[in-house]
């Protein structure tokens, strides 16, 4: 019975994208209505709020640490959040693993 119950929180856990740091489907879904699923930011709200090309070496123009801190704590342009943290939510692992997703953009 023990046996049984933990063979099910492993199958609960496993269901949990996020638990396993899937950053396609993180990406697919918080990310993609800016940056696009192409990456290149050209959604309705990404061009709002100003969202980067990642298609291009220009878009990319940005380190690995600075891409994980935009992720956890947010882009700010003086008061006006230009995108929110997502501390809490996504972890440094997974913040990692989002940039490396991003990087693949690039054509
Ligand atoms: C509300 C729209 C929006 C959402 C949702 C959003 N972003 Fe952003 N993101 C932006 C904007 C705007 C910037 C700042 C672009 C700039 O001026 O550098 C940014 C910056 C970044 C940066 C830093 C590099 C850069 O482009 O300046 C990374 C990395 C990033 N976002 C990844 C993500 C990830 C991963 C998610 C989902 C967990 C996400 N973003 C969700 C709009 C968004």
């Amino acid at each position: 019975m023990k046996i049984q119950i933990t063979l099910l929180s492993i199958a609960a856990l496993l269901a949990t994208p996020a638990a396993f740091g899937d950053a396609a489907a993180i990406y697919a879904k918080s990310c993609a209505s800016c940056h696009g699923k192409d990456g290149a930011g050209a959604t309705k709200m990404g061009k709002k709020a100003g969202a980067r090309d990642y298609t291009t070496a220009e878009g990319q123009k940005w380190s690995d640490e600075e891409g994980v801190k935009a992720i956890l704590e947010g882009v700010k342009d003086g008061d006006k959040t230009k995108m929110k943290g997502y501390t809490g939510k996504i972890t440094e692992a997974e913040a990692k693993e989002l940039v490396a997703y991003i990087r693949k953009f690039k054509k």
